[in-house]
């Protein structure tokens, strides 16, 4: 069904024909506003900027570009087609039919996967409410905005599953989602990385290249589900959320291709040297990738989970890429984890987090090849590298282990003590902060990272991308 933009709230569910949903919807959509207004990108609500719309569910329905003020972004509910006799692909319920309602006895749990993954997409915008003050190009600033409109609609489509399910506690459940916020002491974000600030660009990059992508894994399992509406809601949150990788692959490429041409031009790999010329030196873009990486990391939960087991069982949430499994099923297999104390066989519908987290650091490997492509090519050997996923946990068995990156378990002293090597410190961030000055003339870049090698959609960089009134 093609997405109907007449409506109040656009969408190819279609909302007209259901007035009780529709009402309630409507009755959300003020309070959503109103958070945009208060949470969302500040000080830009009169600026046109550069966006993209979704304007049908299929690869080509992307094609619409405009330039929108964001409080008139069309924000709705957009769920991939239907696919013809699906069945459930993994659990015990596999080769089921799909549900087209919730099963009552599953409806507490798909609920509270629900909110958590709707709590992400709110927190990831007002984690980045005052970045767009210090953009380091119109460009940059345009793609931002892109990404948060996004989340904006990922927050709709979580909320349309609430109310469209789960009844007075699914409203109730969707209000709460606009009450709770990034950092707040009193009723913060659900999951500990969506609780970040996120005040400068290279934590944006760092944030949109591995948090988004653990969002990607987590709507990939969620695209699974035996619970179809779901399914398909996730399905489409994919394509937006490719954008948003795409946009932290490039932004730490631009900015290591930077670096490298400080590196260059000085004739030296002296950090203080390429600091003082204005560029983030390699070091420094590390110690940013290993928190950011070994944070999300995080966010896939305990090796060992009976939480994890249940979801699979019930055909919840199943793996990412689950067809390309042989075992769908998965009742009587075993799965070998490294503990701090040695090797612990768990069952394998246990160890679902496990085997998620590992596909996510296979996927997180691309983007790192292609930033050390650029490094071996300007004649260095000092590549970017992700530490071990035993590094710098807060969760698992691995949790507050004095680990260094490479996996092994060192002396705690020596570990506090390296601690500066590893992590950014407040120096690193006091210098990172010291780079964002905000750049807003069409074409013209900051100092600290490349142009990208093209605009968007055919467009020249030098494009307008942001006007502002
Ligand atoms: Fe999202
Ligand atoms: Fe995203």
């Amino acid at each position: 069904m093609s997405i109907n933009y007449s409506e109040k709230i656009p969408n190819n569910v279609d909302l007209a024909n259901d007035r009780k949903l529709q009402r309630a919807l409507e009755h959300w959509q003020p309070h959503f506003l109103d958070w945009w207004r208060e949470q969302g990108p500040n000080d830009f609500a009169s600026d046109e900027v550069y966006l993209r719309t979704a304007v049908g569910v299929d690869a080509q329905g992307w094609a619409s570009y405009g330039h929108v003020k964001m409080p008139d972004y069309r924000w709705g509910i957009f769920l991939a087609d239907r696919v013809a006799d699906r069945t459930i692909g993994f659990g015990d319920h596999f080769g089921e039919p799909v549900w087209q309602q919730v099963p009552g006895e599953l409806r507490s749990q798909f609920r509270r996967i629900i909110v958590t993954q709707g709590d992400t997409e709110p927190a990831s915008v007002e984690q980045q409410h005052l970045l767009g003050l210090t953009c380091p190009s119109l460009y940059d600033l345009r793609n931002l905005f892109q990404v948060n409109v996004e989340e904006g609609r990922h927050l709709w489509a979580m909320v349309y599953l609430l109310h469209a399910y789960f009844g007075r506690d699914g409203r109730e459940e969707a209000e709460a989602l606009l009450g709770r916020h990034s950092g707040d002491a009193d009723n913060p974000r659900i999951l500990g990385t969506f609780n970040e600030p996120i005040s400068d660009w290279l934590s944006f990059f760092m944030f949109t290249y591995f948090t988004d992508r653990d969002g990607k894994f987590q709507l990939k399992s969620l695209s699974e589900s035996g619970f179809d509406p779901l399914a398909r809601t996730c399905r489409f949150m994919l394509t937006e959320e490719a954008h948003h990788m795409f946009v932290g692959e490039t932004g730490v490429g631009r900015i290591v291709k930077r670096t490298l041409e400080v590196m260059k031009e000085l004739g030296t790999d002296d950090p203080g040297a390429i600091r003082a010329h204005g560029a983030i030196d390699l070091q420094t873009i590390q110690r940013y990738l290993n928190f950011w990486f070994s944070s999300s990391l995080d966010l896939f939960g305990s090796e060992v989970s009976s939480n994890s087991a249940s979801s699979f069982a019930n055909g919840i949430k199943g793996r990412p890429d689950e067809s390309q499994y042989e075992d769908h099923v998965c009742a009587d297999s075993s799965y070998d984890l490294e503990t701090p104390d040695g090797v612990e066989r768990v069952n394998l519908r246990n160890a679902m987090n496990e085997v998620m987290r590992n596909s996510y650091v296979k996927d997180c490997e691309i983007g790192i090849k292609r930033w050390n492509m650029q490094i071996k090519r300007a004649g260095y050997d000092t590549p970017l590298s992700l530490p071990s996923s035993r590094f710098h946990r807060s969760i698992g068995s691995w949790s507050n282990m004095p680990v260094d990156p490479d996996g092994k378990i060192i002396d705690r002293d020596v570990y506090e003590r390296q601690l500066v090597d590893w992590l950014p410190t407040e120096n690193d961030q006091a210098f990172v902060h010291s780079l964002m000055q905000r750049v807003a003339e069409p074409g013209k870049m900051a100092g600290w990272i490349a142009p990208p090698d093209r605009g968007i959609n055919k467009l020249p960089v030098d494009y307008e991308y942001v006007r502002s009134h």
